[in-house]
């Protein structure tokens, strides 16, 4: 996990060791968050078959979904005073998702890969709502509530697909 530990003055009322803890966290969703919009757009681009359009919609307006809450959470760790570790290479370093399998190109198997890290994306998002009312930050708690309630709807999304 990337350090936070910055020399930026703030004066944000929450305690120092609280914001630290926080920013790390958010810091640890930044970097899945954009893992999964690249792995995301890999599909979007990559499928073939009959459900070809279809899919490559779906793929889309999931990636553009995760690409409106990547500001949220980056501009949430700058208001609570630290760093926002936002590159593709330190997002590479640390992401929690497992690399998207190479060469993969039926509709199935793209949404297979899809939903196992939108699966373990929305695990770690809801986990993090308690962690950050735990910690006393409802704010924080609250852009989590916001990105899970999405990524539960994007789980269903791609799952549907694969139920009868
Ligand atoms: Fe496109």
């Amino acid at each position: 996990m990337p350090t936070t530990q910055s020399r930026i003055r703030s004066s944000h009322g929450l305690a120092p060791e609280i914001r630290e803890k926080v920013a790390q966290l958010l810091n640890q969703t930044l970097a899945d968050t954009l893992d999964l919009i690249s792995q995301t757009k890999q599909a979007h681009w990559n499928v073939k078959g009959p459900n070809f359009h279809q899919l490559h919609l779906l793929f889309d307006t999931l990636a553009e979904g995760l690409q409106n809450h990547l500001d949220t959470v980056a501009e949430r760790i700058t208001a609570l005073g630290h760093y926002a570790q936002g590159t593709v290479r330190s997002a590479a370093l640390v992401s929690s998702l497992e690399e998207y399998p190479a060469g993969i190109l039926a509709g199935e198997e793209h949404l297979e890969a899809l939903t196992a890290r939108f699966s373990h994306y929305g695990n770690r998002v809801r986990q993090a709502i308690d962690t950050t009312a735990e910690w006393g930050d409802a704010a924080t708690s609250d852009v989590y509530t916001a990105v899970s309630r999405d990524a539960d709807q994007w789980l269903w999304f791609l799952e549907a697909h694969l139920q009868d």
